[in-house]
């Protein structure tokens, strides 16, 4: 199977494929502070992520481009829709364009729909520093994406299987460009230790593309004869993931994805330490069912949902939602008792 046929599977099944019945931002419960004080219209929810100026700290992630004409029209609704609401967005891996050309017009679409937005190009770690730079130029893109997604990989039958020159690639990819470098998960989540190994070469900025939502085992699994269906539900949830990542990191930016159901759960990913947070699946469920207006009608309902969050937590600025009060429950709750101390 080509790439760009695989990018088509990817959509159908990250569409279809079941969601967990559990998400596990049901563990985590806002503390409700009473006595209001703002005025709603005039709450401003831009933000900051470390050197990226964000009109909100919603953004798209990345998903897809190098698929021909069909990714091309995804990528350009989904930037228009970005444009319209003055969101960030990120492309899906342009490891398809940079290997065949004919492809580079499903990611150029969204600088040309949306010249003046913030963009996070998108790489594999197999990358090299070339490639990496020829991904940021095809979007002139504000920051870069690289993806890690070893599970995937590994189901995928056409995965790769040899990671040895992974960290050596990632830090030479960083040291090679003057913008933001983003190291993201795709649904695993990233844990304590692999936060800290990333730091120690100097990364910054992390997407801890927790699990809860898209699940990419699941979307290989249903690509196979044989499923490896035990690895399922491995990955660690998105809230906990950001709670490993911020506890001990509280300096790197930091980004919760996967799983984000709503504008509430978003919020619940900044009170736990995330800066901003990213929805993937969901607005593309959206858009295929229902329309880039409709996207635009969602886009604009989180917002609403941020404002409402920052009333009820007297909260004037969205960074200012890390400081808030929470209780945790369930496995989020056992996990931080035994993890976070
Ligand atoms: C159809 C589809 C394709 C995706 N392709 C990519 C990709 O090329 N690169 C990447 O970093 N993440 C990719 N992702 C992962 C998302 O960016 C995100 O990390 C993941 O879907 C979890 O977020 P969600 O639960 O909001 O969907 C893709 C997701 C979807 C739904």
């Amino acid at each position: 199977m080509s790439r760009s046929e695989r990018k088509i599977d990817h959509i159908r099944h990250a569409l279809g494929h079941e969601r967990e019945h559990h998400n596990h931002f049901d563990d985590v419960t806002i503390v409700h502070q009473s006595l209001a004080r703002q005025d709603f219209d005039k709450l401003n929810i831009n933000t900051k992520v470390g050197e990226l100026s964000l009109s909100s700290p919603l953004f798209v992630n990345a998903m897809t481009g190098g698929g021909g004409e069909k990714t091309k029209q995804i990528n350009r609704d989904l930037a228009l829709a970005a444009r319209e609401t003055g969101i960030g967005m990120a492309v899906g891996s342009q490891m398809s364009a940079i290997k065949n050309p004919e492809e580079r017009m499903t990611y150029e679409v969204v600088r040309e729909m949306n010249p003046d937005g913030i963009l996070f190009a998108n790489v594999g770690s197999e990358a090299t520093p070339d490639q990496a730079k020829e991904a940021v130029k095809m979007l002139d893109a504000d920051a870069l994406q690289i993806h890690i997604n070893t599970l995937q990989e590994l189901i995928m039958p056409e995965g790769d299987r040899d990671f040895t020159s992974r960290l050596k690639r990632i830090d030479d990819i960083h040291k090679a460009l003057d913008i933001p470098v983003i190291i993201k998960e795709v649904g695993y989540g990233m844990s304590r230790e692999t936060v800290q190994t990333l730091n120690e070469i100097g990364i910054q900025y992390i997407d801890v593309g927790g699990l809860g939502g898209t699940n990419f085992s699941k979307v290989e699994n249903l690509r196979r004869d044989k499923p490896f269906a035990s690895f399922n539900n491995w990955g660690i949830p998105t809230p906990i993931s950001v709670l490993e990542a911020s506890h001990h990191f509280p300096e790197l930016h930091i980004i919760g994805s996967g799983g984000v159901r709503h504008g509430l759960d978003g919020v619940k990913a900044l009170v736990l330490g995330a800066d901003a947070f990213g929805m993937a699946g969901n607005l593309l469920r959206v858009l295929i069912n229902a329309g880039r207006e409709e996207v635009i009608a969602e886009i604009e309902h989180i917002h609403k949902e941020i404002r409402m969050a920052m009333m009820l937590m007297n909260v004037e600025e969205v960074n200012e939602f890390k400081a808030q009060p929470y209780v945790l429950h369930g496995l989020t709750k056992d996990w931080t008792e035994q993890r976070l101390r």
